[in-house]
């Protein structure tokens, strides 16, 4: 077993501190870590999602060969009602190649040569004889690289599905489906998914970018956002119920952040990736008001409602209560029932519930947060609920947020900073005189304005205040968490994508050196900086923290300044008997950054050092160095 500390002021430490926040902001999901190539694959992109936006977005019509007829969106025999538009070809002549549709995908779609892409289609043949259809995959200049194809049956809509293997690479293929023969035929929800999602999932995950995230460790996923989580008006608040079920049966709509939102990428998606990972799901759900930081009317759409009518808050809490059971109940409850139909009889062991983002300190968020906070809390004493203090600590939301905080004693309260580095740094003695018999923290979003390794350091810096206090600071997200580099709505993020391959930022790597080598107990005073007739100046910080799992003792040293420093750490106490650990460090130019095209330009060097060396270790220049001492 391992060896437990017994150092004066030793202190426990969260086991949830470091996690990861998703929100579908910049094509997250939709265009990013949903799988699906197709773009607007069921025809449901309108004018509220985007200025021009309509059902045939990312779609042409395709007529080769002198083939003709007409295209149409109609909604008179839907797939689904929640899936009202699709399109109907009214084929006359299908010419010699056919006659049919083409999508774009999101900025084209990428192919691998040998890989197999999963296609997926429903048809509903309304002519009388069958037609022959063939789905190609198109490269760059129109060449066929790769076909499935299938003939229609009579009756009402039925899906046909078959597996494409890509003959060469492309970065901007499309997907053409074509009918052969003069016919009518209704189409709709055409899918396609790259085989290998991640951990081969269906209805899965792209695989690089959940890679990614797995690979930072986290310890909890907080999802479906911040402002998409309560929208732009009350109509426009994400309902969890929505999205679960069969994909062409979900409800879709407007993302806040002008866009659309497929919901394929839906709660028990969401739960399934946080077991895939190993981190504990955080879900959030409004606290029955939309955005109010500008009268719920700040982008297209808004209502001006500010909260769900008192009257239907009946319904909207028992929905809040139905997650909670369809996360953790029984298969036999109505809603555990259904997570189990999805395919997970076992429940996913929810132990939070997040309760509004960013709320205004209204009495509309107070009545509602209130009634919402009371009936989970009586149905579910089990469940840390996280309540939500404002968008910063300079606004007055944040005052009265803790105060409101206080009066319910709510567990947990989220807070967020998106702050210059120089607020990190200053900030870092912020939780050590936090009444601790108040709420715990989560800070739920922060990130210092920027992706270079001045601002990540600043962060680091700042984490290793949230290790020291990590009895209060229950868990911390960096956010947001991934950026489609076409369609970026907000700076900086951790990872930035294309539709092909991903940065991680230089922040990314400070999150995972905390995150692969967090502790569970804080050692104090175990590292202290000699700097020549000054004080330690606020650029540097350090850590010593125990995995009480493995024994190991990690030390966190972060220079965030442009002169060596030298680092003392005292390891008296600790049980080293080992000579050798092993030292991690991230470390270049203040402004360097990671890009796209050069994607490794500042990531972690791993090397040896010996124990005795960390009585004196040289700090370097903008550095944060992680090391690691195994007492076995
Ligand atoms: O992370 C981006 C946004 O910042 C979140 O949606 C919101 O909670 C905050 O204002």
């Amino acid at each position: 077993g391992a060896q437990k500390i017994k150092i004066p002021g030793a202190k426990p430490i969260s086991k949830d501190l470091f996690g990861v926040f998703f929100e579908d902001l910049s094509y997250a999901a939709d265009g990013g870590m949903y799988a699906e190539l197709i773009q607007n694959r069921s025809f449901e992109y309108s004018a509220s999602d985007r200025k021009n936006w309509n059902p045939l977005t990312a779609w042409e019509y395709t007529t080769e060969g002198y083939g003709y007829g007409t295209i149409s969106v109609e909604t008179a025999k839907p797939l689904h009602p929640n899936n009202p538009h699709y399109v109907q070809l009214n084929i006359d002549d299908a010419g010699q190649q056919g006659v049919g549709i083409t999508n774009a995908g999101y900025d084209g779609i990428s192919i691998i040569a040998g890989q197999k892409y999963d296609f997926s289609i429903y048809v509903r043949q309304i002519s009388a004889n069958p037609v022959d259809m063939q789905v190609q995959l198109r490269g760059d200049k129109g060449a066929v690289y790769g076909t499935f194809s299938f003939q229609t049956q009579a009756g009402p809509w039925k899906k046909y599905t078959g597996t494409i293997t890509a003959t060469a690479n492309a970065d901007s293929a499309s997907l053409t489906v074509l009918a052969r023969q003069r016919s009518v035929l209704a189409i709709d929800e055409v899918s396609l998914f790259p085989h290998n999602t991640f951990k081969n999932e269906p209805n899965g995950l792209r695989a690089d970018l959940a890679q990614a995230v797995a690979n930072l460790q986290p310890k909890f996923l907080r999802f479906p956002g911040g402002c998409l989580v309560h929208g732009d008006g009350i109509n426009n608040i994400y309902r969890w119920k929505n999205t679960i079920g069969p994909v062409e049966r979900r409800v879709q709509q407007r993302n806040i952040w002008n866009y659309h939102q497929s919901t394929g990428l839906g709660f028990y998606e969401y739960f399934r990736f946080c077991e895939d990972i190993g981190a504990k799901p955080l879900p959030v759900v409004a606290a029955g008001v939309s955005c109010q930081n500008s009268g719920g009317t700040w982008r297209i759409g808004g209502t001006g409602q500010k909260g769900i009518p008192l009257t239907e808050m009946k319904s909207y809490i028992q929905d809040v209560l139905d997650l909670i059971e369809y996360a953790n109940g029984p298969v036999t409850s109505v809603w555990g029932s259904k997570r189990a139909t999805a395919g997970h009889p076992k429940p996913f062991n929810l132990q939070y519930v997040g309760i509004g983002n960013e709320d205004k300190q209204t009495n509309d968020f107070r009545d509602r947060f209130k009634m919402i906070y009371d009936a989970v809390r009586a149905k579910h004493p089990e469940i840390t609920i996280v309540g939500t203090v404002g968008p910063s600590p300079a606004g007055e939301d944040y005052d009265l947020g803790w105060k409101f905080a206080d009066q319910l004693s709510v567990p947990v309260v989220d807070e967020h900073f998106y702050e210059k580095p120089e607020w990190f740094l200053k900030n870092n003695n912020r939780y050590d005189s936090y009444r601790r018999p108040k709420s715990k923290v989560y800070i739920g979003e922060y990130a210092s304005w920027g992706n270079t390794l001045v601002n990540a350091l600043s962060e680091a810096a700042f984490m290793t205040s949230l290790e020291r206090n990590g009895d209060i600071v229950q868990m911390a997200s960096y956010a947001p968490l991934l950026a489609n580099l076409k369609h970026t709505s907000w700076n900086p993020n951790l990872i930035y994508f294309n539709n092909k391959t991903l940065a991680p930022t230089v922040n990314y790597y400070v999150q995972q050196l905390f995150s692969a080598n967090q502790g569970d107990v804080y050692i104090p005073n175990a590292i202290s900086f000699n700097q020549p007739g000054a004080r330690a100046d606020s650029t540097l910080a350090a850590s010593c923290v125990q995995n009480s799992k493995t024994g190991d003792i990690i030390l966190k040293i972060v220079n965030a300044g442009p002169h060596t420093a030298t680092a003392s750490a005292n390891l008296a106490g600790l049980g080293i008997a080992t000579t050798k650990a092993t030292i991690e460090v991230l470390q270049g130019q203040p402004s360097d950054k990671n890009t796209i095209d050069n994607p490794k330009n500042i990531v972690p060097s791993h090397a040896e050092i010996s124990v005795a060396q960390l009585g004196s270790y040289a700090v370097p220049p903008y550095s944060l160095s992680v090391i690691r001492i195994s007492l076995k």
